[in-house]
């Protein structure tokens, strides 16, 4: 049995986790997986009414009784400067220690490349996002605030532990993949504390001989990733540039509609999202592209050691976006529910076809 909380948060994420929740019900009921979801209200609305984003003792629950979190977006115009948020979602990340943002980039089919002549073949990279430091510290503050005088202050730490251990894990897992290269983005050249990064990943590489390591500066990493993405397997970096890197690896793969992501530590309860937001102007009109909120579905029964079942889910993901069956960002004309109804009509497919 896998315990899961289900927090759809804001906006569009309310949408798509509605449809995850009925193809994850039938995809149980079919496998006989065993999951129990279980929702939590935790957003803008709950906290523009109780003044509490995430409350106290929450996070204990989540470690100690649940299996995983999948988690909608978190985003909402009535809390402008994301409090909510930053309580829940970048609490969830720092109290459960989450330090691998986990996020592959690639297109679906061959059409959702927005580079001429680069397809999936081509545009196949992993982002390892540090997930618990960096400047989301949130070190620092404003001073004299809203007077000509103001000071506003935003700190970065890096620490040798925070460094190594996600350098480590975008290595391990290059290892385990069969990848050839691993490449560091940072800003050494400017941000002398980013040295850490540099000096650290030459320490970890020098473990993984049949692996390469590659340095860039994360300027020209972001070039890289847009001129030649078939010379990047695996990249690592630190938050705020993984933040930016993978919103352009999502753009490479077709979209925010379709990016996935984990964040995980080994040793901790795992939260699965999708890389985009609640997108206030789609919400309420049935547009929002319920594939990266299916696809990080996927990520977490893979992570359950359920590998069947998450092929099943990425597979009639796939089909449906090569069969222009899914939502208009993505090519299609289907609303959101009608691309989950699409997405569960080749799963159960699937699932006839192979007998399981
Ligand atoms: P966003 O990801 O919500 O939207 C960016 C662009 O991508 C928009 O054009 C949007 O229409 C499109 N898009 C996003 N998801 C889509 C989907 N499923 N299908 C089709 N198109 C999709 O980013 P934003 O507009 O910068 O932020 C909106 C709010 O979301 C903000 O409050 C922001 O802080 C928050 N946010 C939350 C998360 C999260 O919870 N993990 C991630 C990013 C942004
Ligand atoms: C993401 C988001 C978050 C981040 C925001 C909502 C705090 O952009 O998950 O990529 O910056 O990590
Ligand atoms: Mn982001």
């Amino acid at each position: 049995m896998a315990r899961i909380a289900v927090i759809p948060g804001d906006g569009i994420g309310i949408e798509v986790t509605r449809e995850v929740i009925r193809i994850l019900q039938v995809l149980d009921a079919e496998m006989q997986l065993g999951l129990s979801l279980e929702a939590f209200d935790f957003g803008a609305e709950r906290f523009l009414r109780t003044g509490v984003g995430l409350p106290p003792g929450q996070m204990d629950v989540f470690r100690t009784e649940f299996d995983a979190i999948l988690l909608g977006a978190m985003g909402d115009p009535r809390v402008p400067d994301n409090a909510h948020a930053r309580e829940i979602l970048l609490g969830l990340r720092f109290g459960l220690d989450l330090y691998v943002n986990f996020r592959p980039c690639s297109p679906l089919a061959e059409r959702l490349s927005p580079l001429k002549g680069k397809g999936p073949q081509e545009i196949d990279m992993t982002i390892f996002r540090e997930n618990t430091e960096g400047i989301y510290g949130a070190i620092g503050g404003s001073f004299k605030r809203g007077t000509p005088d103001e000071v506003a202050i935003a700190e970065e730490i890096h620490t040798r532990k925070g460094v190594e251990r996600i350098i480590r894990a975008a290595f391990k897992w290059a290892s385990a993949h069969g990848k050839r290269h691993v490449a560091l983005g940072d800003k050494s050249n400017a941000i002398a504390a980013h040295g850490l990064w540099l000096r650290t990943f030459r320490e970890v590489a020098a473990e993984y001989p049949q692996i390469e390591a590659r340095h860039y500066y994360v300027d020209a990493l972001a070039l890289q990733m847009v001129t030649r993405p078939e010379s990047l397997q695996v990249i690592v970096t630190t938050n705020l540039f993984g933040d930016i890197l993978t919103d352009l690896g999502a753009a490479l793969s077709g979209g925010l509609g379709v990016a996935p992501s984990a964040n995980l530590n080994p040793d901790s309860t795992p939260l699965f999202e999708p890389v985009h937001g609640s997108a206030p102007e789609l919400t309420g009109k049935g547009l929002a592209n319920p594939a990266a909120m299916v696809l990080s579905a996927a990520l977490m029964l893979e992570h359950f050691g359920q590998a069947g079942a998450a092929r099943r889910l990425s597979m009639a993901v796939q089909q449906t976006v090569e069969e222009g069956q899914c939502t208009r960002d993505v090519g299609g004309t289907l609303s959101t529910t009608e691309a989950a109804d699409a997405i569960l009509d080749r799963m159960l497919q699937g699932l006839w076809r192979t007998g399981t």
